[in-house]
């Protein structure tokens, strides 16, 4: 038993070592921008499909983005920023689910920085994270990502902060209230997204669809 649990330990490990460096191509200028896939790209995937989950990307983060939104502000005007802590704890996940099974893909918030642990960005989420960053302190429009390895395809698009977000992503004690960083460290005591500034990479959407979806 023992052994097996090494061998399956090895196993990851290995397939994580081995797991490709994704990084970025621009395939083809459509409608004046550039599409980004990764350099895996074999071109089995046409550039009309590659469009066409680009749109439906930016449509599913938007609306998550909307839906999300539109609470946490109604959660803040009724609650206050405390309040709303417990609001997203309690319903930020299962909203998201909710809004991935009426659209047939899955899709989730990732950070390199997570206040909760399920939203942990994986290896390549990671690689694209920072490319994103790079898009931004670039100055130059931030573009989505499409990755077709796999045989399936990723839609990846940068979460960015504005003033309003700092309240519970800021500086603590100065942006974040003393008692709000409470109820933070009591539900997160392994919170890693504090301290950040306005127009900052605070995660990615990361929407992955199915094959023949
Ligand atoms: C009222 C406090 C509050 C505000 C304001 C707030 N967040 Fe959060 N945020 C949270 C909490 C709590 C979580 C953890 C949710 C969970 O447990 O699923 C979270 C999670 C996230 C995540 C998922 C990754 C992670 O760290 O777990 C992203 C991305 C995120 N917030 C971005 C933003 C952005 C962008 C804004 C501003 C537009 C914002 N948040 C404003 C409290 C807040």
């Amino acid at each position: 038993m023992k052994y097996l649990l090494l061998l399956i330990g090895l196993f990851f490990l290995t397939s994580c070592k081995d797991s490709p460096k994704p990084s970025l191509q621009a395939v083809e200028k459509t409608s004046g921008t550039e599409l980004l896939v990764d350099q895996s790209h074999s071109g089995k995937v046409s550039i009309d499909t590659l469009e066409k989950y680009k749109k439906l990307g930016q449509k599913y983060a938007a609306t998550t983005k909307g839906v999300l939104g539109k609470k946490l502000v109604q959660a803040i005007t009724e609650k206050g920023p405390d309040g709303a802590v417990e609001f997203c704890n309690i319903n930020a996940l299962p909203l998201t689910d909710s809004i991935s099974l009426a659209h047939g893909a899955k899709i989730r918030r990732v950070s390199d920085k997570p206040r909760n642990p399920l939203n942990k960005a994986n290896e390549k989420e990671l690689v694209f994270i920072t490319d994103f960053k790079k898009m931004l302190a670039s100055g130059k429009a931030v573009e989505p990502i499409l990755d077709t390895t796999g045989g399936q395809i990723d839609f990846y698009y940068p979460i960015i902060t504005n003033a309003m977000c700092l309240q519970c992503h800021g500086v603590p004690e100065e942006q974040i209230a003393t008692s709000t960083l409470a109820i933070l460290n009591k539900l997160y005591p392994k919170d890693m997204a504090q301290d950040y500034q306005v127009n900052e990479v605070r995660g990615i959407w990361a929407i992955n669809f199915k094959e023949n979806n």
